[in-house]
């Protein structure tokens, strides 16, 4: 049994590990300085960008704030990038808070009633908010009004206080916890997908002349292979390889330096690390492909459920490398050969035939 400290303890290294898709502090700082400022800096996410292009034209038609926003998706895919441009493309001031950091109604009472005529509020991991607070929003999304609840038992009152109109965006890595009410308030939905290898190595050239590195194209497209399809991690993977090609190198961002650097950090040739091919192995050799619940899978590695499911599983799914079943997780035969093993009789993969899933994208960047 693993209690609750040493998980914590295991959540703490794996914050400090490379591949994390979260950011911590001082990758922020980092980020602050590659993150697109405006819409058409943004690359690739095409459809959702033409989206809250029409959504946002359509509000400066009428002079009016937009329908609230949702973005949705794994870490490092661009939700708050997209929040920061929604505010900086209509002019006004964005203001930020987070799910978890709103622990009474009265704490976002306090934010909501503080806002300026139009402009944006952008609460992040808008799913770890609590109950209380999100009922007030209900009313806040629809009618700019919240009910603020003086006294306490018979005697308590409601006063309703008036708010400037605003837009709220929202932004979650798991839609699927949030409420039905909360969802419904939302007048667009934007699910942000990863990225294909082509619109990343725009992204790693992009954020390379920003920072000043000298860079091929060939260098730039390993690191591009490399990042499991998200821009945070194509944008950390930049900073280790420049890093390696100062110290160790030339300086100038090729091919066999970014390739050199990247396997250094354990990052393997389709971006996977430490963490996703423990997850992948121990599927493999601890439970014979599958399926297992992912309560047991992530105790296997010494890892939090959320952190497996939120941040390994959607790439290696996307990867089709692993596939969610009703029954629980179970390794593809792509899995499977990914970490140098050929399916059991009688494992799930060789009942399902070759790779189970087929992706569209080319986000292994293999050509195929
Ligand atoms: N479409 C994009 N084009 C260029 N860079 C991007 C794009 N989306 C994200 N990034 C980069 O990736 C980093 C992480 O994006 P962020 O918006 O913080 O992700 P999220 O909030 O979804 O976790 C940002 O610093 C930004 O530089
Ligand atoms: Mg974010």
């Amino acid at each position: 049994m693993i209690d609750d400290d040493e998980l914590y303890e295991a959540d703490e290294l794996y914050e400090a590990t490379l591949v994390s898709a979260h950011a911590d502090e001082a990758e922020a700082t980092a980020e602050a300085g590659v993150r697109p400022a405006k819409l058409d800096e943004l690359i690739g996410q095409s459809r959702v960008r033409e989206q809250l292009e029409l959504l946002l034209a359509g509000s400066r038609h009428r002079s009016s704030p937009p329908d609230h926003i949702l973005l949705s998706g794994p870490p490092g895919l661009g939700k708050t990038t997209l929040a920061m441009i929604v505010a900086t493309e209509l002019g006004v001031a964005l203001r930020q808070t987070s799910g978890p950091a709103i622990e009474r109604s009265g704490d976002l009472a306090a934010v909501l009633t503080s806002l300026g005529p139009g402009e944006v509020l952008f609460i992040d991991e808008i799913h770890r908010m609590a109950r209380p607070a999100e009922e007030l929003l209900y009313t806040a999304m629809e009618d700019f009004r919240v009910d603020v609840m003086v006294g306490k038992g018979p005697g308590a009152t409601a006063i309703p206080l008036d708010l400037e109109p605003f837009t709220l965006v929202g932004a979650t890595t798991r839609s699927g916890l949030l409420t039905g009410p909360l969802r419904d308030r939302f007048g667009f939905v934007g699910q942000l997908d990863f990225y294909s290898k082509t619109d990343l190595e725009a992204i790693v050239h992009r954020s390379a002349r920003i920072l000043g590195v000298e860079m091929t194209d060939d260098g730039a497209a390993e690191i591009a292979g490399r990042s499991r399809g998200t821009p945070r991690i194509a944008n950390r993977l930049l900073r280790r390889v420049r890093d390696f090609a100062q110290v160790r190198a030339d300086g100038v961002v090729h091919r066999e330096v970014a390739a050199h650097a990247l396997s250094l950090y354990d990052v393997d040739a389709i971006g996977l690390d430490r963490l996703d091919r423990a997850v992948l192995r121990a599927l493999v050799e601890s439970f014979g492909g599958g399926p297992v619940g992912l309560s047991t899978l992530a105790v296997a590695v010494g890892e939090q459920p959320d952190t497996v499911e939120e941040v390994c599983e959607p790439f290696l799914v996307r990867a089709g490398l692993l596939a969610r079943t009703p029954r629980g997780r179970i390794a593809t035969a792509h899995g499977w050969r990914h970490i140098g093993r050929v399916p059991t009789p009688g494992s799930f993969a060789a009942a399902m035939g070759d790779p189970l899933v087929e992706t569209g994208d080319d986000v292994l960047g293999n050509g195929s």
